[in-house]
């Protein structure tokens, strides 16, 4: 008999959902036989396509040469890193933190993925209350962990945002984790001040860990995106998740961090990393320290984002599609056109114009008979001014 491995029920869980990006593959292939890989324009993956910036990256090479033994890095970070960390904080925010109330992580997928499985108990029913459409490590680690998730749709008559009074009394007993990610990814909408304190005042209420996922809160386009400590009674049931990737395109160095005013919640985290991974490589560490002490790149990145959406907007809206400037993060979330469907429109857009996106549906999950994606198509920014004029260009032909 031939050996078949098995995993468990919650494995099974994420596997029966399949990854996103495949069905869309799929249609690529058909696009790059028919124009050539070259002319295909890739709005899909949210991978900047810029250059990290270069003084990163020589930090990062000094930092190899000046290791001559590599050993293992602290895997709770550096000093320095931490350090750095909290200057930033502090310039950034205003808000105070100690290098003890910050950890290093693998970025912030490593920290969203793993948080279900240190705080939710499969065996009580336990919660995690996330936002839909949202990041999917979210619901996949929760579904790992053997958590329920219990979806927030984010609709266009909520202003895109989810409704906290909406969640029922039964689930809010059973709820362990809030996540939030603002300004939100795919949307590209901000929670205000107001919406961040119901959040807050939320999960004090029914004793919820609020997981902001605030990797996002460099690329704004307005007003700064609050950070949730800046937020009243967020330091006790808040930790902050961020992250270099998309700040200072920095995906490929994988390098982010946690931070708690919490002191137990922050060190659960922190022993299930320590127990489970070495520490984010020293000289990807020194690279980010670099990163987070300069803030110069990071208005070039805005100005640069800022100028692409803008560049593409007016085609969309002239193609009959329903989209506004987000206030933050480097995605469009555009309404489709009565009559068709997302996916029809992506498949029309790759095949007919070489340009790739994302159904909307895709990366939502349906949930109380909605699928909050079912009428968007999601555009990554992340291509370069030029190409993105192309694809506008494209676009009214
Ligand atoms: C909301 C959100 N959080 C986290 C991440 C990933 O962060 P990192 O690259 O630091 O793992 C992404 C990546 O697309 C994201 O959209």
């Amino acid at each position: 008999m031939a050996f078949k491995a098995r995993g468990s029920e919650n494995l099974e869980k994420i596997l029966e959902r399949p990854y996103p990006f495949d069905a869309v593959d799929a249609v690529k292939e058909k696009a790059v036989a028919k124009h050539g890989a070259g002319f295909i324009i890739d709005f899909g993956i949210g991978d900047p396509s810029d250059e990290t910036p270069e003084e990163i990256r020589e930090q990062c090479k000094k930092a190899v040469d000046a290791r001559k033994t590599s050993g293992y890095p602290e895997s709770i970070g550096s000093t320095e890193f931490r350090e750095a960390v909290c200057s930033w904080m502090k310039k950034r925010s205003n808000v105070f933190l100690s290098k003890e109330e910050v950890i290093a992580t693998y970025g912030a997928k490593y920290a969203c993925f793993h948080i279900p499985l240190v705080f939710l108990n499969p065996n009580r029913g336990e919660v995690a209350l996330i936002p839909n459409p949202g990041y999917p490590p979210y619901s996949d680690g929760t579904m790992l962990a053997g958590g329920k998730p219990y979806y927030l749709n984010i609709l266009p008559e909520n202003g895109f945002l989810p409704s906290f009074d909406s969640i029922p009394s039964e689930t809010a007993k059973n709820a362990r984790i809030l996540f939030l990610s603002s300004p939100h990814s795919p949307t590209g909408q901000m929670y205000g001040k107001e919406k961040l304190q119901e959040a807050v005042d939320f999960c004090n209420d029914n004793n919820v860990i609020l997981v902001s996922d605030e990797c996002y809160n460099e690329l704004f386009f307005g007003e700064r995106p609050l950070s949730i400590l800046e937020i009243a009674n967020a330091e006790q049931c808040s930790i902050v998740l961020n992250s270099l990737s998309k700040r200072s395109m920095m995906t490929g160095y994988a390098v982010g961090f946690a931070a708690s005013k919490n002191k137990d919640l922050l060190h659960a985290f922190e022993a299930v990393t320590r127990k489970s991974v070495q520490g984010v490589p020293s000289f990807i560490q020194d690279a980010a320290v670099a990163a987070w002490r300069d803030e110069a790149h990071c208005e070039k990145m805005r100005a640069e984002y800022s100028a692409r959406i803008d560049a593409l907007l007016p085609a969309l809206k002239q193609l009959g599609c329903k989209v506004e400037k987000p206030a933050g993060t480097f995605y469009l979330w555009v309404e489709v056109p009565d009559g068709k469907t997302p996916m029809q429109l992506s498949e029309q857009l790759l095949v007919e114009k070489g340009i790739n996106t994302v159904p909307g549906n895709l990366i939502s999950h349906t949930f109380n008979g909605i699928n909050p994606g079912e009428h968007f198509l999601r555009f990554a920014m992340v291509q370069s001014i030029e190409k993105t004029k192309e694809a506008a260009e494209r676009l009214l032909k």
